[in-house]
């Protein structure tokens, strides 16, 4: 059975986007013409994803907001002849069933999947984390799912190869590479450069079987005094094994303002008109 459903974990305060996220969810803020959780769900849509459980938090109805309908918006727009917008609304709201569960204590993105376990009745899910962003095909949810099929009892994830200092963000591993794949053995989340196990991090693409819940659920605090999916995953690495790969897909870090802006600037060069393309090269080769 091939996987139909997607975890996104929204909860968290958005710390990296203030000011801009103050007061509006970080992954409603625009990349290019929509929020930046569109681009993700999107995406999981591409790969087959029918049912998204999005993990919410305190101030975050917006999120649910955007997929939602909205009945009167649309016979206004249907009424000044913009059938077109009127109808990307319906779409939208229809690409995917969606599920809110919130999650009351901000307790780690570990404990946010596992709030997850409420929409999930299936073999595997896909975790997908929305300050990641991956432009590009095939898309990268999609190559994790075709490698995940090949070993459906172990987990998947993207990996990146980013700079030594770079370890502090990010969940960095260490393995064996065997063609495009490691075959992971060590996951340690944000660790001292000195003490990450090679120079691939964790990005937020994950495909994960069923077992992850038991691990979650007796997972204790780890980095940060959060229960981390990363140390949930050193057991799953030991128990079933751990796959990662480099998607081709090129990623995005849309979790603060400089990163939101370069994925904007590449949205408008991928899916803007010729005139909207003209006019991005001209201003930044000015
Ligand atoms: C999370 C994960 C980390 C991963 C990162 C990818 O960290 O805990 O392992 O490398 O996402 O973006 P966060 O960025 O939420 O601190």
């Amino acid at each position: 059975m091939t996987v139909t459903t997607a975890i996104i974990p929204a909860a968290g305060w958005g710390t990296r986007m203030l000011p801009a996220s103050f007061s509006v969810p970080k992954e409603l803020l625009p990349v290019f013409d929509r929020p930046s959780i569109e681009w993700v769900v999107a995406e999981a849509v591409a790969a087959g994803i029918e049912r998204i459980v999005l993990i919410s938090g305190r101030g975050k109805s917006g999120l649910m907001d955007h997929f939602d309908r909205h009945p009167h918006l649309e016979s206004i727009l249907t009424k000044s002849a913009k059938d077109e917008a009127a109808a990307e609304i319906v779409k939208r709201s229809k690409s995917c069933q969606f599920i809110e569960v919130r999650q009351g204590d901000a307790r780690g993105l570990g404990h946010a999947v596992l709030c997850g376990e409420l929409g999930f009745n299936q073999d595997r899910v896909a975790v997908l984390l929305p300050d990641d962003l991956y432009f590009g095909s095939p898309s990268a949810l999609s190559e994790l799912i075709t490698l995940s099929d090949s070993a459906p009892e172990k987990g998947v994830i993207g990996l990146l190869e980013v700079a030594p200092e770079q370890s502090r963000k990010y969940g960095m591993v260490g393995g064996v590479w065997r063609d495009r794949q490691m075959q992971i053995d060590t996951l340690v989340e944000k660790p001292e450069p000195e003490n990450a196990p090679s120079n691939f991090a964790i990005t937020g693409r994950y495909v994960l079987p069923r077992q992850l819940f038991d691990l979650l659920r007796n997972q204790g605090s780890g980095a940060l005094g959060e229960i981390q999916l990363t140390d949930a995953l050193q057991t799953l690495a030991a128990n079933k094994g751990m796959l990662g790969m480099v998607p081709s897909a090129k990623r995005y870090d849309a979790g603060d303002a400089e990163g939101l802006l370069i994925a904007s600037l590449r949205c408008a060069l991928d899916h803007g008109s010729d005139s909207l393309r003209a006019r991005v090269q001209a201003e930044l080769q000015q």
